[in-house]
């Protein structure tokens, strides 16, 4: 499937909370109370917050889009802030891809994955890591297609009162 991907600006601070909120509702309704996802999605993904991370130059939002229309997206930082262990190394994380469903089993992923793995290339990064949730068996497949192995560390990642366990993964790349 044909897409680009290109750098996302100030200028896609609506479009970007909308495909993070659409996306992010999709992947984990069900997994928490409707008010902890309606609280969740407004922490993190209003169009206030999203314009602040927009504005950090360390902060790279690329958009997946199809004839002009955002259909995914990811989020890639050198932040050691979750995971202080990663310091030893040059670390990129992956700190989200996200696919709106209609366009998931397509390939769209697997090019914002390509994207990312270049990306760290052409940085010098010496691993890429992501969190993952235990109980999301489908990107964890995805992510094990790509050699993401499983660090050994967890991280608490909580929908509002509910409790939810992410896994760190990580691939080396040297
Ligand atoms: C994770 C994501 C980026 C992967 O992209 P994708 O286009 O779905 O990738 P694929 O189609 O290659 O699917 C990955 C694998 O999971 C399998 N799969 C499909 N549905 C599944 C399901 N419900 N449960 C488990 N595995 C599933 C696929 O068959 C495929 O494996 P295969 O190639 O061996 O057949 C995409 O599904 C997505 O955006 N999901 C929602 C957001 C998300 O979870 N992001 C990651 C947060 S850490």
């Amino acid at each position: 499937m044909q897409i680009t991907i290109r750098r996302a600006t100030l200028a896609d601070a609506e479009t970007l909370s909308a495909i993070s909120k659409q996306t992010f509702y999709d992947t984990f309704t069900g997994t928490c109370s409707p008010e902890d996802m309606a609280l969740f999605l407004e922490a993190y993904f209003n169009l206030k917050q999203v314009k602040r991370e927009l504005k950090n130059p360390s902060d790279f939002y690329y958009l997946a889009e199809q004839g002009g229309k955002a259909i995914g997206y990811l989020r890639l930082m050198e932040d050691y802030s979750n995971l202080p262990l990663m310091k030893k190394w040059k670390s990129l994380e992956l700190k989200r891809i996200y696919v709106l469903k209609e366009f998931q089993g397509k390939g769209v992923a697997q090019q914002l994955m390509d994207y990312t793995m270049q990306y760290a290339k052409d940085n010098d990064y010496e691993v890429v890591w992501l969190g993952v949730w235990e109980h999301n068996g489908r990107a964890q497949k995805f992510y094990e297609k790509y050699g993401f192995e499983y660090s050994g560390h967890t991280h608490d990642f909580p929908i509002g009162n509910t409790p939810q366990t992410d896994r760190w993964l990580w691939k080396f790349l040297t």
